[in-house]
C-alpha cells in the first residue's frame, strides 16, 4: 500500500532526523532542496537555535537559502576553494547503486555544483523513492532558453519524450530556474544505461545540467514508517541506529 501524504511527511522527517544525528560542530554543510531537505533544514535550525550545533552552510536553491536564513543558520557565499564536509539532500528516484534522479524541484544545477564540491553526499528519502530501475520519474534538464528547440529535438531522438516545465499546473507561464533557465522533463520510462545516457546528454549543446547524479552519493537514509535504513552500494541495508557516525 502506498503511504499517504501525512505518512510520507513523517517518513521524510524520520530520514532528516537520522541525518541530523551525524552532523558535528564545525561542519560546513551543503543544504539540499525539496520537502525532505526542508525537514532537515528545519531540524538543523532548531539545533542551531538551541545552541546544540555550530555549523555553517550553503544552500542549493534560493528557497532553501531563505529557509536557512529565517532559522538563523549561518550561510557562506560561494568562493574559490570552498568544499563541504557533508551534503544532505533528497532525491526523486534512487536505485540500489545510489544512482539518482534529481531536479524535480528545479534545483539540479546548484545541487550538482555543491554536491560535487562535497566530501560526502548523504541522500534522505521516504520509502517511495527507491526503485529497481531509474526512469519512471521524468528526468529534468536545465536548458538555456535560446537552445530549447534543438534540445527538445535531440532528447526526443534519445527516446525521452520532452516536456517543457510550466510554472505550475494549468499555468501558461514557463517555469524558470534560480538561474532564469528553462526546465525540460524527459519521459524515458526506463533508463537502462544511466551512464551512457548521461554521456549523451552532456554532449547536447544548450543543456546546462541534467538530473542524473551518478557516483556522487555515499549513502542514503530511507525511511519506511518509523524505521530508517542505511543503503550503500553493494552492501546490505542496515538500520541507521547502528551507526554513531556517518556510515
Ligand atoms: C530538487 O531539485 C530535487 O532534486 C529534490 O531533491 C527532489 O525533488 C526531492 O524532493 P522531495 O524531498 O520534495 O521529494
Amino acid at each position: 500500500m502506498t503511504p499517504d501524504q501525512s505518512q510520507l511527511a513523517l517518513e521524510k522527517r524520520h530520514a532528516a532526523a537520522a541525518a541530523l544525528r551525524w552532523v558535528r560542530d564545525g561542519m560546513l554543510l551543503s543544504l539540499g532542496t525539496g520537502s525532505t531537505s526542508a525537514a532537515f533544514i528545519n531540524l538543523l535550525g532548531e539545533a542551531v537555535q538551541a545552541g546544540k550545533l555550530r555549523v555553517q552552510g550553503t544552500a542549493t536553491s534560493l528557497a532553501s537559502e531563505n529557509l536557512a536564513r529565517q532559522l538563523g543558520i549561518p550561510l557562506v557565499e560561494p568562493c574559490r576553494g570552498l568544499r563541504f564536509d557533508l551534503a544532505v539532500d533528497g532525491a526523486d528516484e534512487l536505485d540500489g547503486q545510489l544512482r539518482l534522479i534529481k531536479g524535480g524541484g528545479g534545483a539540479l544545477l546548484r545541487e550538482k555544483l555543491l554536491e560535487t564540491a562535497s566530501d560526502y553526499l548523504l541522500v534522505i528519502v521516504d520509502s517511495t523513492k527507491l526503485v529497481p530501475q531509474l526512469g519512471r520519474f521524468p528526468l529534468p534538464l536545465e536548458v538555456v532558453p535560446f537552445a530549447l528547440p534543438w534540445v527538445m529535438d535531440a532528447v526526443e531522438k534519445l527516446g525521452g519524450a520532452p516536456q517543457v516545465r510550466m510554472a505550475h499546473t494549468g499555468s501558461d507561464q514557463l517555469y524558470r530556474s534560480d538561474q532564469n533557465n528553462l526546465l525540460v522533463d524527459c519521459y524515458f520510462n526506463v533508463i537502462s544505461d544511466p551512464e551512457h545516457l548521461m554521456h549523451q546528454l552532456q554532449n547536447i549543446p544548450g543543456i546546462v545540467e541534467q538530473g542524473l547524479f551518478l557516483g556522487l552519493a555515499k549513502a542514503a537514509l530511507i525511511a519506511n514508517g518509523e524505521e530508517v535504513q542505511v543503503i550503500r552500494p553493494g552492501q546490505a541495508p542496515t538500520p541507521a541506529s547502528e551507526f554513531a557516525d556517518l556510515p
